[in-house]
């Protein structure tokens, strides 16, 4: 049985008072997470507030990228090492607001993923298609080829790694997210089995063990029904995450 597993992600949101209010209200809300894992994801310069807020709370928290680099003449960029630092747990790469921007093809979120596990972190992996994309039938390609490097392209031994770290998943179709129109439970449960059967062809135990998120529109409202499905084992969430109620609502349903 995989627990189900949480995650806010704040993306470009938050100040250090904001962030106080709403960190300490997860802690007090959610101090016995029974069965269930949850995690925020903040800006860099948030994680040792949240590290201070956080520590021995049942909540993680984690990163929103990690350099594809590990050290070196390149200004701006944060390691993966640097962001380990702060006590986190997760960091989250591939999303597609960062693919978008052109900046992180399949081969870049690879290698972010990559110097994730490196650092002992446990990647959360972001893959989704465009309304484009789903409309012309070709949403499980994209995201096929999207997980293509992450099931045949890393070697045996960082492969284990994601095992031992317990790689996340995301599904979060691009055109579900910030709008307000999740996917249907059926829609998303399709494509977490492919994703898992995918993993599947490279590892059945791995497969079994890895949890599978959906990201896109999803709060207390809708979450009862996606963590319904057998694969759906949780959920990455936006706008609901910086809303203390929603987010703490989205915990206890899961
Ligand atoms: O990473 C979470 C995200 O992209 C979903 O955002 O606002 O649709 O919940 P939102």
């Amino acid at each position: 049985m995989r627990k189900k597993l949480v995650i806010g992600n704040w993306k470009l949101h938050g100040s250090l008072l904001e962030n106080q209010g709403l960190l300490n209200r997860l802690k007090q809300e959610l101090h016995h997470l029974d069965g269930m894992d949850a995690a925020v994801c903040l800006p860099y310069v948030y994680l040792y507030q949240a590290q201070a807020a956080l520590q021995g709370s049942a909540i993680a928290w984690g990163a929103q990228n990690v350099s594809q680099f590990t050290e070196g003449a390149y200004t701006s960029c944060i390691s993966a090492k640097m962001v380990a630092e702060f006590g986190c747990t997760y960091t989250i790469v591939g999303h597609s607001e960062r693919r978008a921007l052109k900046l992180e093809s399949n081969q870049v979120a690879t290698k972010r993923l990559l110097n994730a596990l490196h650092a002992g972190l446990t990647p959360i992996f972001c893959v989704g298609e465009t309304l484009d994309e789903r409309d012309g039938g070709m949403a499980e390609l994209i995201v096929r080829n999207q997980m293509l490097n992450v099931v045949y392209g890393l070697d045996d031994k960082a492969f284990a790694l994601a095992k031992k770290l317990n790689m996340v998943i995301a599904y979060e179709p691009v055109w579900a997210i910030g709008t307000g129109e999740h996917a249907t439970p059926e829609q998303a449960q399709r494509m977490h089995a492919f994703i898992r059967m995918m993993i599947a062809e490279r590892d059945r135990e791995f497969a079994e063990q890895i949890r599978i998120v959906y990201g896109g529109s999803m709060g207390p409202k809708n979450a009862e029904s996606l963590l319904l499905m057998p694969d759906i084992d949780g959920g990455l969430l936006g706008r609901a995450a910086l809303v203390a109620e929603d987010f703490i609502n989205t915990c206890r349903i899961a």
